[in-house]
C-alpha cells in the first residue's frame, strides 16, 4: 500500500508536536522515523493509524484520506497494548475472522518465529517486557497488513533477539511486500531495515533531512557505507560529538 503524508501539523500546548511534516512510502518500502525524544514520532504514527484527528494536513492511504483506523493497517505501539484477560495465543488471534483452527495454526507459527514457542497459553502479566513486545509484533503481522506502523518495536529486546526479529521482519516485508513505517532510536537498526530514513528535529518536530539508503537487502551490518551514513545521520540529529 502507498502512504502519503502532506504537511501534517499537530500542535499541543502551543509548542509540542509536529509541524509541516511531509513524506511518502511507496509500495513495499520501509521508512524509518528518527528523532530525539519528544520530536513527534509517535504523534505522526497516531495520525497515520487513524487514532487522532486533531491534525491539519493530509494522510492518504492508497490515495484516500483516512477517517479512523484502516482495516489493512497494522500497528505495533510503543507500549504493547495487549488484553490482560486473554492468553498470548488469544491476543494474537483476537481480531482474526474465519476458521479458528487455521488462525491458531498460523498464529502458533508466528509465535514460534518471534521466539515464543511454549508461551502460547500464558497470560500477559506472566510475560517480560520483551515477550510482550514480541506478542504485539506477532499480533500485527498475523492480520497480514498492507501498511505496518511500528513504534520502537524492538526496544525492549536483547541484542541477539533484536537482530533475529529484524531479519524476520525483512523476510516478511520482502515476501509480502508490506509497506512499513518504523520509529526507532537505533540508527543501526534504521540503516539495516529502511529504504529511506526521515530525521525529525526541533519542537515542534519538523523534517530535518531525508536519507536514501540505496543498498540492496539483506545488508551487511558492518558495511563501511552504512557506517559513513551513520555519521551523517548523527550529525543531522545534532549529536555529532558522540564517539562511534
Ligand atoms: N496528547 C497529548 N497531549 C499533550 N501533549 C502531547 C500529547 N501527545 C504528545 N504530546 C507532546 O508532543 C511531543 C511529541 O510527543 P511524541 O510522543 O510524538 O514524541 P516521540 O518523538 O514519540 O518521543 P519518544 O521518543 O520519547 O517516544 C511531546 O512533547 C509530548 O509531550
Ligand atoms: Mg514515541
Amino acid at each position: 500500500m502507498v502512504l502519503e503524508v502532506n504537511q501534517l501539523t499537530r500542535i499541543f500546548d502551543n509548542q509540542n508536536g509536529v509541524k509541516n511534516v511531509s513524506f511518502d512510502a511507496r509500495e513495499g518500502e520501509t521508512i524509518g522515523l528518527l528523532g530525539k525524544s519528544g520530536s513527534g514520532k509517535s504523534t505522526i504514527l497516531r495520525a497515520i493509524a487513524g487514532l487522532d484527528n486533531g491534525y491539519t494536513g493530509e494522510v492518504l492511504i492508497s490515495g484516500e484520506s483516512i477517517d479512523g483506523p484502516h482495516p489493512k493497517v497494522g500497528v505495533v505501539f510503543q507500549e504493547a497494548r495487549l488484553f490482560p484477560w486473554l492468553t498470548v495465543l488469544e491476543n494474537v488471534t483476537f481480531t482474526l475472522k474465519g476458521n479458528e483452527e487455521t488462525n491458531n495454526k498460523f498464529a502458533r507459527k508466528l509465535l514460534k518465529q518471534v521466539g515464543l514457542e511454549g508461551a502460547e497459553n500464558l497470560y500477559i502479566k506472566e510475560l517480560s517486557g520483551g515477550m510482550a513486545q514480541r506478542v504485539s509484533i506477532a499480533r500485527a503481522i498475523v492480520a497480514k497488513p498492507g501498511l505496518l506502523l511500528m513504534d520502537e518495536p524492538f526496544s525492549a529486546l536483547d541484542a541477539f533477539t533484536k537482530m533475529q526479529l529484524q531479519d524476520l521482519m525483512l523476510d516478511i516485508w520482502r515476501a509480502e511486500k508490506v509497506t512499513s513505517i518504523i520509529v526507532t532510536h537505533d540508527i543501526d537498526e534504521a540503516l539495516y531495515l529502511c529504504n529511506r530514513i526521515i530525521v525529525l528535529s526541533g519542537k515542534p518536530g519538523e523534517v530535518e533531512r531525508e536519507f536514501i539508503i540505496n543498498e540492496p537487502f539483506p545488508r551487511d551490518r558492518g558495511s563501511e557505507r552504512l557506517a559513513h551514513m551513520k555519521k551523517e545521520i548523527l550529525q543531522s540529529l545534532q549529536i555529532e560529538s558522540v564517539r562511534i
